[in-house]
């Protein structure tokens, strides 16, 4: 596994890669990896010649109030993972080589935004978008790895690699989770042993409005109501959102119909968990103009 931290040096070596006609599949990352991430990884490993994984904690999409600094790092473990998961190349710049001074030009993400996470996180998606830009320009994958774990953000991607035009396949992997249900993530670090007994709840109130919706069930209302009974009878977070919505365009739904995302937020004392599922419905019979 070749390890990079010089944006010029990972150019080279990703131009040199292309010109032997070799694919690239590309797994962008802020490291701490888990299942989640590996579950990317192997999946890039199948339908690519290359593998490049970047590890790179992207101040930009962390709000003044959130976990920047005490985000958890761990390069050595990450690189043993990474080896032992068949990683061609790693690329884990230091933040000043991706930013080397201020922005002349940001990205603004208008869409699929102000909903989710985009609500109750502003900046983050722009931030998001910012490193994606720079990152598909530095690897020019052929194809780019994203986590179901996190919809709106594999939304958000979709429609910048539309926008601007990347000849880039954007493969969304289903959520990796914990065998009582819990989705993994780094920031499941945070959770006290009280809090990670607790965090089931969320996929399990997900899955019982999956339940609902299977035995008809159609009012988003109604569904949002269930997921927030269950999450505050079973745990003792505060609840950020419980949001049904159109997939991948976000809209806000009354009625259930087509390609449904029922995501939830919660603050434990020191996490803010995140989970949703997608779920299949027939579409709503086309308006009379
Ligand atoms: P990070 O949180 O490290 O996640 C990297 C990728 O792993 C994302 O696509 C995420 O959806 C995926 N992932 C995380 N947990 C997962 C799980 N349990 N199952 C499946 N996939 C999972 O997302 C980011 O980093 C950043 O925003 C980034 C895209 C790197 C831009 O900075």
């Amino acid at each position: 596994m070749i390890i990079v931290d010089r944006i010029r040096e990972m150019q080279v070596l990703m131009h040199q890669c292309r010109r032997e006609g070799k694919t690239i599949g590309f797994v962008p990352t802020m490291g701490y990896l888990h299942e989640g991430h590996a579950a990317l990884i192997d999946r890039a490993r199948e339908e690519n010649d290359m593998v490049v994984v970047s590890i790179f904690v992207n101040p930009l999409q962390f709000g003044p109030n959130e976990d920047f600094a005490r985000y958890p790092r761990d390069f050595a473990r990450d690189r043993h993972i990474a080896e032992q998961r068949g990683v061609d190349v790693l690329f884990h710049p230091e933040a000043g080589e991706m930013y080397p001074g201020p922005l002349t030009v940001q990205a603004v993400v208008k869409a699929r935004t102000d909903v989710l996470c985009g609500r109750s996180r502003p900046g983050h998606f722009d931030g998001v978008a910012t490193v994606l830009i720079k990152l598909f320009h530095i690897v020019m994958p052929d194809r780019a790895y994203f986590g179901m774990k996190d919809a709106q953000q594999v939304a958000v991607v979709d429609g910048l690699i539309r926008d601007f035009n990347f000849p880039i396949e954007l493969v969304p992997v289903p959520t990796v989770r914990e065998d009582d249900g819990l989705a993994k993530s780094s920031r499941n670090v945070y959770l006290s042993p009280q809090e990670r007994k607790e965090a089931p709840a969320l996929y399990q109130a997900l899955q019982a409005a999956a339940a609902a919706v299977e035995d008809g069930e159609r009012s988003a209302d109604a569904i949002r109501h269930l997921v927030k009974e269950h999450i505050e009878a079973h745990t003792h977070a505060e609840i950020d959102y419980v949001e049904v919505c159109s997939y991948p365009d976000l809209t806000p739904l009354e009625t259930l119909h087509g390609t449904v995302l029922v995501a939830v937020a919660v603050r434990f004392a020191s996490a803010r968990l995140i989970d949703n599922v997608i779920l299949r419905l027939p579409k709503a019979p086309r308006q009379e103009e």
